[in-house]
């Protein structure tokens, strides 16, 4: 396993949509391992391969229970509303406030193509609606309301710290 290098926005390969897996190889299972290790030494809950440079339909979110991996994920259904903080470890150092839904159902295949159905409530669902954006060229920042703030300021105003993803 390695680090890979995170790229942060400006970085016009964040901006391009991903192409789906059709196999699983070596190759692709090692990113997914260097993924993990990446997200872990950066202290983030989630991280979509642009973001290490390969523009491939895979993302891992770990908010601190079960790891989850996807490969070609798709939001098959949604409920409700959270409005919080959020971050990216593609912008860092920044925060601002994102409304997504509270819940979220994803279909895709995990790291052996067998496939999987993910339901998640909270910052789970956060999270993984935050990388299906990455698989498709956006940003979180595109959505904020309000603005872009510094990690330190909205420390500062006691809201709370924003996971990255
Ligand atoms: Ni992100």
């Amino acid at each position: 396993m390695a680090l890979r290098t995170i790229r942060t926005m400006g970085d016009e390969i964040l901006t391009k949509r991903c192409k789906e897996v059709k196999e699983m190889t070596p190759r692709l299972k090692e990113l997914v391992d260097d993924m993990f290790e990446t997200m872990y030494d950066a202290e983030g809950v989630g991280l979509a391969a642009p973001q290490v440079g390969i523009l491939k339909r895979i993302m891992i979110v770990d908010i601190g229970e079960d790891p989850v991996v996807l490969v070609n994920p798709q939001i098959v259904d949604t409920d409700g509303e959270q409005t919080g903080n959020e971050g990216c470890l593609s912008v860092p150092g920044k925060v601002g406030k994102v409304t997504r839904p509270n819940y979220v159902k994803i279909v895709g295949f995990d790291r052996d193509m067998n496939p999987v159905e993910i339901e998640a409530t909270e910052l789970k669902a956060r999270a993984l609606c935050h990388e299906v954006e990455h698989l498709d060229g956006h940003l979180y920042v595109e959505k904020v309301e309000g603005r872009l703030m510094n990690a330190d300021e909205v420390e500062a105003e006691e809201e709370g710290e924003a996971e990255e993803a």
